[in-house]
């Protein structure tokens, strides 16, 4: 198939649920990917931060070929040896000495707050206005951005959206019923708004003081993306409850829902379940990515980089008035511009960079955490060249 010949058959017969860029990726590796007509890209979206340790690592492609030639699949009805190798590491690495495995972020999810409801008895969640956590009609309920639930209704009830950053808010919202508190440290899709270091502190007093399970969502801030492994680490926080899946599978889907070890009584046999959940093949994956990201010492390449990232970004900030703000945490990074950036993100891709643009206005760059100097001097040079047209 030549490249309008795949986007006419996603037209045709794929719901028309994305706005998707005129690319066909054909392949890629480390920060570079390559569409059906050759053309070269530097990967500053990685997936929307999925490829923290790039596309087609050699340790993880070798580990998922390994892997496929014993065994792809087995029910949960059996054991696995990379399931337990996953939760081994999953537990050694982080505060939480439990794990359910699942496919997605939204299902990790899911499974956070269906075991916050079991293990309370409680019902009512409250979250973030501005935040995501997933698709499904639970975690589309628990995202604090009306567009992505208001048609879908009615919406299963118990949950209440409070700004983020107001703990006066939060502390107003709690009631008799409220069993968690979910937040993201770092709303990624909310525009990349970093939480205050004092309200997570001030978060987790609350949660300790009402007998409320805190809920970190790290489906896109984990597995080193912001320069920790989980980013609630940058907040001297423990919460009870996390979960994770874009970067943990190296690009293979997997979720986990991680949890202490008291909450994880919450559930018992016949609770939860996933038929592809805790999959030999996305744990060897995932394992292997754990191994790159330790071996390779990325964590401190994404702390570097993202600092160097900044700098960089800054510069063209002093430069352009319409550049208002960059934020972000290791390599998570929002540009605000005050205008749309849906252009910006065109004409880098016609440069041969792709970034992102989410909340209407913010531009997001979430590269590899392998991603050297000369790579960012690359991408700000285009951005530069793109905001001088503009
Ligand atoms: C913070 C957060 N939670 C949950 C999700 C949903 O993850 P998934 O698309 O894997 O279901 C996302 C996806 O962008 C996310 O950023």
């Amino acid at each position: 198939m030549n490249s309008q010949e795949v986007m006419d058959s996603y037209d045709k017969h794929v719901l028309h649920t994305y706005g998707r860029q005129p690319i066909v990726v054909d392949h890629g590796h480390g920060v570079k990917v390559y569409d059906l007509d050759g053309n070269e890209y530097l990967d500053f979206f990685a997936g929307i931060a999925v490829n923290n340790v790039g596309q087609t690592n050699d340790k993880v492609v070798e580990a998922i070929k390994e892997q496929a030639e014993k065994v792809i699949h087995c029910s949960n009805i059996y054991y696995n040896e990379p399931c337990a190798k996953l939760a081994n590491t999953l537990a050694e690495v982080s505060d939480f000495s439990k794990v359910f495995f699942s496919n997605s972020g939204a299902e990790a999810n899911e499974a956070a707050i269906k075991l916050a409801r079991k293990y309370t008895g409680k019902g009512e969640i409250i979250t973030a206005l501005k935040s995501f956590h997933g698709r499904t009609m639970l975690t589309v309920t628990a995202t604090g951005q009306e567009q992505f639930s208001k048609p879908f209704k009615p919406l299963p009830p118990g949950f209440k959206h409070v700004p983020y950053n107001d703990i006066k808010a939060m502390e107003d919202a709690i009631s008799d019923d409220t069993c968690a508190i979910m937040l993201e440290v770092l709303q990624g899709e909310g525009g990349i708004n970093v939480a205050d270091k004092k309200y997570m502190k001030d978060v987790e007093k609350l949660c300790h003081d009402n007998d409320i399970l805190l809920i970190v969502d790290e489906v896109q801030t984990g597995i080193g993306r912001c320069g920790t492994l989980f980013a609630y680490e940058n907040f001297d926080i423990k919460p009870d409850i996390i979960s994770l899946a874009k970067g943990l599978g190296g690009g293979v889907p997997i979720g986990a829902t991680l949890a202490t070890e008291e909450v994880s009584k919450g559930f018992v046999p016949g609770d939860h379940g996933s038929t592809f959940g805790g999959n030999p093949l996305a744990a060897a994956a995932a394992n292997a990515t754990l191994s790159v990201i330790k071996d390779e010492n990325l964590l401190d390449n994404c702390k570097e980089m993202g600092k160097y990232l900044k700098e960089q970004l800054n510069t063209l900030k002093d430069k352009y008035d319409f550049v208002s703000d960059v934020r972000g945490l290791g390599l998570l990074v929002g540009v605000e511009l005050t205008m749309e950036g849906g252009d910006v993100v065109d004409k880098m891709r016609e440069k041969g960079v792709l970034i992102n643009c989410t909340a209407g206005n913010v531009l997001r760059l979430a590269p590899a955490l392998i991603i050297e100097k000369e790579d960012i001097d690359t991408m700000v040079e285009k951005l530069d060249q793109v905001f001088a047209e503009l």
